[in-house]
């Protein structure tokens, strides 16, 4: 562990960062006199209680009694360590945090001076006598030697131990570490520079130190990129290319653009767009939003018209679901197929480029306009399946506004009602539910039932068993199906004529209680009538593909809401 913050420099941080400004970027503040005035993050309000108070520096909840200094604020809010609170306000005055010395593990310092050192000799290399080919590339891409030294851009030369040798004073252990040289398997062992005649571009965390490359070929060669691998320093699943210097390049930076290359990073920046960042080279995922929501409150996908940038945009969605709120915006752009960012602005210019950005889709219309495709939603059976598709992924947000935006539309197009809708999803999700029994029913969620829906049904009206073909319930009672819903079936077929209480009385004290008594409590969406046809046909479904239905089941603990999507247009297929 890195050492302790000094006291003192506790203070003087206090004292340089203004309360308002950080809270002002996370929550809409209006000043009233000395005060400002705002909605409560911290609990559900109509009427702002939330006072930020400029000369005290601290904030003041009348509702909720939540208060403290800056510091609290962002442990509470952005869900901070009380050392990532200091480094977050340090940073954004632009300090330093130092550390007292320590007895534990010093970090790896040496990592980001090997790197550091690295990067200053990969930026020689490019304004050096050999590097005719490698500029005249980056000249042809439209980049000037001013954007090429605001990202650090340098280049690796062309054979085995250029940087070997250039950093020869360096521990080639630790050049290894660093990822810059690699030790080639079996044999002797050779060590040699894992770029080559390569652009590099460092990426840097968001206090500017150096933690990787990537290298972009600019001959001929493959692959076409070489990152660094994930080092002690260098975490792929966390950094984004390009956040140190967009907000380098903007003081209160409020948005970012995520797109998919170093190239379209860049060529963004050259064309006054220096709010862009990368993944590198991974899909964006939750821990990406984390650290980008920690700078910015509005997230703007920016991803290629294809299938590929579809899918890529699904795979956001679930990754942002969890951390996304009232002051923590998404949304999406889609370009035409064959461009991309770099082409775009350049072909056609930062106004075109930002027009673009303007009129991305908010995160809720996407997802549910995704989640209907191909769902016909004159029949009930299709606006049931929207709901159902779309339950476990809404259920997922965090309980608030956004929530309920989406319950809302998501009822219009279901042509549910919403307080109905909203109460029976609020057992799980509502805002009256604590978060305890959330997690538990969440977890609840993972348990294998066998179908939720046919369970559902069954839990709330156990009688409607007794009149289903005895086929099919035999079908269901299968004594090899484990799950939950073959053992309920099982119990109600023993005894005609129960009923819900005596149902769930039945698994006291057994494993899958908890499910039963949340489901019980679930407000049923359909009345007995009209919910016995459907049961009828989720039944024969169920058995008629129980294998793979099993299979499913297994699957959807690790894929997307892409392959959950496709699933479901294949049962809507069967429905229709
Ligand atoms: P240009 O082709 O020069 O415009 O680069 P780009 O940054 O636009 O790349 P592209 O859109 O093709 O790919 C997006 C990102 O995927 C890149 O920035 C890399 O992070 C990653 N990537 C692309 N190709 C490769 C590859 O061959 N190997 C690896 N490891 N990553 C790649
Ligand atoms: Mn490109």
């Amino acid at each position: 562990m890195a050492g302790r913050i000094p006291e003192t420099f506790i203070n003087d941080l206090l004292g340089r960062v203004d309360i308002v400004d950080v809270i002002g970027s996370r929550v809409q503040l209006k000043k009233s006199g000395r005060n400002h005035k705002g909605l409560c993050p911290f609990h559900d309000e109509k009427t702002p209680s939330f006072n930020v108070n400029e000369d005290r520096q601290s904030f003041h909840c009348f509702g909720c009694e939540a208060h403290g200094t800056a510091i609290g604020f962002l442990m509470e809010y952005d869900s901070l360590t009380f050392p990532e609170a200091i480094e977050t306000l340090a940073s954004m005055v632009g300090m330093e945090v130092p550390r007292e010395a320590s007895r534990g593990p010093k970090p790896d310092t040496e990592l980001y001076d090997v790197l550091q050192a690295a990067a200053r000799q990969f930026q020689r290399w490019l304004r050096g006598d050999d590097a005719a080919a490698a500029v005249s590339y980056l000249k042809e891409r439209g980049l000037s030697g001013e954007v090429a030294r605001d990202f650090g851009i340098g280049l690796a030369p062309a054979g085995w131990d250029g940087l070997k040798t250039a950093l020869a004073s360096f521990d080639e252990q630790k050049l290894i570490d660093a990822g810059l040289l690699v030790r080639q398997e079996g044999g002797r062992g050779r060590v040699y520079d894992r770029f080559r005649e390569r652009i590099v571009f460092p990426i840097r965390n968001t206090r500017g130190r150096v933690i990787g490359f990537g290298g972009r070929v600019y001959g001929d060669g493959q692959p076409k990129y070489i990152n660094s691998p994930e080092t002690e320093v260098f975490r792929k699943g966390r950094e984004l290319y390009g956040l140190y210097e967009a907000r380098r390049a903007r003081r209160g930076l409020q948005s970012v653009v995520v797109v998919e290359g170093y190239m379209d990073v860049v060529a963004l920046a050259q064309h006054g767009v220096n709010n862009a960042v990368a993944t590198l080279g991974t899909a964006i995922g939750q821990t990406h939003f984390e650290t980008l929501y920690r700078h910015v409150n509005l997230v703007v996908c920016c991803f290629d018209g294809d299938d590929a940038g579809r899918g890529a945009a699904w795979k956001a969605v679930d990754a942002a679901f969890p951390v996304l709120s009232e002051t923590r915006q998404l949304k999406f752009v889609f370009l035409p197929e064959g461009d991309d960012p770099d082409t775009i602005i350049r072909n056609r210019g930062q106004e075109h480029f930002r027009s673009l950005i303007g009129g991305a889709v908010p995160v809720g219309e996407y997802f549910l306009d995704h989640l209907q495709e191909g769902i016909d939603l004159d029949q009930a059976d299709g606006r049931a399946l929207l709901a159902e598709l779309a339950t476990p992924h809404i259920r997922r947000l965090p309980s608030g506004s956004l929530q309920e935006v989406l319950v809302n539309d998501l009822a219009a197009r279901a042509r549910i009602d919403a307080s109905v809708f909203a109460r029976s999803v609020g057992a799980t999700w509502g805002p009256d539910d604590d978060q305890r029994s959330f997690e538990g029913r969440r977890r609840a969620d993972q348990q294998e039932v066998g179908n939720k829906r046919l369970l559902h049904y069954v839990v709330q009206y156990p009688q409607l068993m007794d009149d289903l073909d005895p086929n099919v319930r035999a079908e269901l009672a299968d004594p090899d199906d484990a799950s939950l819903l073959a053992d309920v079936v099982r119990h109600v077929a023993q005894e005609p004529g129960m009923d819900t209480g005596t149902l769930v009385g039945c698994f006291v004290g057994r494993e899958g209680y908890d499910v039963l008594v949340a489901l019980a409590e679930e407000e049923p969406v359909l009345t007995k009538e009209a919910l016995a046809p459907d049961l009828e046909a989720r039944a024969r479904r169920y058995v008629a593909t129980r294998e793979g239905a099993a299979l499913t089941r297994k699957a959807r603990e690790t894929d997307t809401v892409e392959d959950a999507k496709r699933r479901s247009d294949a049962k809507a297929q069967q429905v229709l």
